[in-house]
């Protein structure tokens, strides 16, 4: 067998997700050598407290996944890079092809995550981002500036952890048409609310989110609708083909529902979710992200607890839902592992044709 090619990556935000993403990736490098010739190593982590490092010949990613700690680990050995640019453009002068972007969401701007990744794709790497941010304000003018660097911008964790919406749409479903859908995009309003229903208040239910690692850094971003309404952008020009900003949607948040008006409707069979909801009509597309109380026959009355779920509207195929059961970091650590084998297959297919 040949000796597998280098797949040099470099992490900037190390929280959990990153977390999940390198045991998940160890348990996969082998799979990665067998089926396309590469062997993934970590060539730096970066977060804003603890500094960013990076590694001249990096860490295979079976060996990083060994240590109780990769960032400690880096951190004690390597001296840090004064910041996240510098880390890049350090990270792409030892070889590595890949930003993975997980720093904290930023709703108002998506910054600085939006500026982590433009300066990735204009240094030659391919990004691939779990943060809402940079896609919701910014999908076209990355999409266009990966096109002139010829690198790679995927973002399938960014709204259903590892969900394949952004695939589905790309790659399995191809020109299917969606003319609109409805979701439960925000797994802690969902779950809030279905505490709120079994008799907890909100602060606790806040807790619990924040204890399952799900809530957002500061939750009011997934109560105030903020979150949905990010995820619900990038779906809408995605999905969709618009072209809109998070401020054009139509936003309201559940802090201010009455936990007695959220127990009476669960009761009548219509409980109350985070509805968001885009359609496209004569062209043009709009949203919104309200809470509704859902009819007793619809699908997405599955979501419950943190399960979400999303029901496409399409010309050629109809009515699919998808329900993603109660999803994890595993999940939102594969949804990134998924765009690392886009991109893999991609370079490989690129290879092939002589690109
Ligand atoms: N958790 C989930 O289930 C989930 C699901 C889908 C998408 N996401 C998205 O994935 C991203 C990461 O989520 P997480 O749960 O891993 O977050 P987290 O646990 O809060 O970790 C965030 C990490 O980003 C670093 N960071 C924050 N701002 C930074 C900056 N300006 N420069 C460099 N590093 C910075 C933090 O470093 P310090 O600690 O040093 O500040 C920390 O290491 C977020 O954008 C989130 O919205 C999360």
């Amino acid at each position: 067998m040949q000796t597998p090619a280098p797949l040099r990556l470099i992490l900037l935000g190390f929280g959990n997700v990153a977390r999940a993403f390198i045991p998940l990736l160890a348990s996969r490098s082998n799979w990665l050598t067998r089926e396309y010739g590469v062997l993934p190593i970590i060539s730096g982590i970066g977060t804003r407290r603890q500094g960013y490092f990076v590694h001249t010949s990096g860490i295979d990613a079976i060996s990083l996944a060994r240590f109780s700690d990769p960032l400690q680990y880096f951190s004690s050995t390597l001296q840090p890079v004064e910041d996240a640019f510098a880390f890049i453009e350090r990270g792409k002068n030892v070889g590595a092809s890949i930003l993975i972007e997980l720093t904290s969401l930023h709703p108002q701007d998506g910054q600085p995550a939006l500026n982590h990744v433009r300066s990735a794709l204009q240094s030659g790497l391919d990004v691939i981002t779990a943060n809402k941010g940079p896609t919701a304000y910014a999908q076209d003018e990355l999409q266009a500036l990966s096109r002139q660097t010829h690198t790679q911008f995927r973002f399938e964790s960014t709204v259903m952890d590892g969900l394949p919406l952004v695939n589905l749409a790309q790659y399995t479903l191809p020109a299917v048409d969606i003319y609109s859908f409805r979701a439960l995009l925000n797994s802690t309003t969902n779950l809030v609310l279905s505490l709120i229903e079994q008799g907890h208040n909100l602060t606790e239910a806040i807790e619990m989110a924040q204890q399952l690692g799900i809530a957002e850094a500061d939750p009011s971003y997934d109560l105030n609708g903020w979150d949905a309404t990010l995820k619900t952008t990038i779906l809408a020009n995605t999905l969709l083909g618009g072209h809109i900003t998070p401020q054009q949607i139509t936003c309201e948040g559940i802090r201010d529902l009455p936990p007695e008006t959220i127990r009476t409707a669960a009761q009548a069979g219509t409980p109350i979710r985070l509805l968001s909801y885009a359609v496209r009509k004569d062209g043009h597309v709009t949203a919104q992200v309200t809470p509704r109380p859902l009819p007793s026959n619809d699908i997405l009355q599955r979501g419950t607890g943190t399960t979400g779920v999303i029901s496409l509207d399409t010309e050629a195929m109809g009515t699919i839902s998808l329900i993603e059961h109660a999803p994890t970091l595993l999940q939102t650590a594969y949804g990134i592992f998924s765009d690392l084998v886009t991109i893999v297959r991609h370079r490989n297919t690129e290879t092939q044709n002589g690109i």
